[in-house]
């Protein structure tokens, strides 16, 4: 992946295929002229909308999860190649909330990532801290184990082709962003694991992103950090305009 701006809309459980579909068509025009690479993660009932709504555009659609097995007896859940097949490029793996709702663990995320690239899908995988582990100084603890035990085993030609997300969980939804130099500090911390655990060229060449409470207010000062390549947003990717506005900062 290169390092492009990629700014990503995580709605979570919010929007009907119409709110999407109109969410869509409004951004459009919105965002004709940016040069920054656009990604929306609706539910997955509203990805084939959203796909057909974004046309050829470059807005690209993904998916805020899936499961991990290529098919099967698991009621409920949704394949990638299901979402593929939708018109999904991409898929967020691992949030905070799959991990504290779902119990996602690492491994499990781990074998998510390997089902996303052999379906040819761009894995975002999000890591981050609590407030209890970054007030127990557990910051890089913390974040050394989940990268490495989700990046078990996956070849260097398929870390080249993953996006990172940063997002501090005591950040997200709280209206608390870390502050640039905290954020800046986590990611320098990300881009030198990769760079001594598997090489200096993915590691120079990964996206790695923030999220947590990022706003048209907070994101010209996070992405003027040197190593903040985007933004994972999710409460300001509902509204149109604040999703244009962080687009177009
Ligand atoms: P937030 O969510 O922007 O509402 O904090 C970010 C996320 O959960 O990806």
């Amino acid at each position: 992946m290169s390092r492009v701006p990629l700014i990503v809309a995580n709605w979570k459980m919010h929007k009907s295929v119409k709110e999407a579909r109109s969410f869509i068509n409004a951004l459009i025009p919105l965002v004709a002229t940016s040069k920054k690479r656009i990604f929306i993660a609706p539910s997955y009932l509203s990805i084939a909308a959203s796909v057909e709504a974004a046309g050829n555009t470059s807005i690209i659609i993904g998916a805020q999860n899936i499961h991990d097995q290529i098919e099967g007896a698991f009621t409920g859940e949704v394949s990638a190649r299901m979402v593929k097949d939708c018109g999904a490029q991409f898929c967020i793996i691992g949030h905070s909330e799959r991990r504290e709702y779902f119990q996602e663990s690492n491994l499990l995320i781990n074998r998510k990532l390997k089902r996303a690239l052999k379906e040819h899908l761009i894995p975002i995988l999000c890591i981050g801290e609590t407030l209890q582990e970054r007030e127990g100084g557990l910051v890089e603890v913390t974040l050394g184990t989940q990268l490495k035990e989700c990046l078990m085993a996956l070849k260097e030609e398929e870390i080249r082709q993953i996006v990172i997300a940063y997002e501090p969980v005591w950040a997200i939804g709280s209206g608390k962003t870390a502050t640039k130099e905290e954020a800046q500090d986590v990611h320098a911390f990300i881009r030198n694991y990769i760079q001594d655990s598997i090489g200096k060229r993915i590691a120079n060449d990964l996206p790695i992103l923030y999220g947590g409470s990022v706003k048209p207010e907070n994101i010209s000062n996070l992405m003027a950090e040197p190593d903040i390549d985007g933004a994972l947003v999710g409460g300001a990717s509902l509204d149109v305009i604040s999703f244009s506005q962080i687009v177009n900062f």
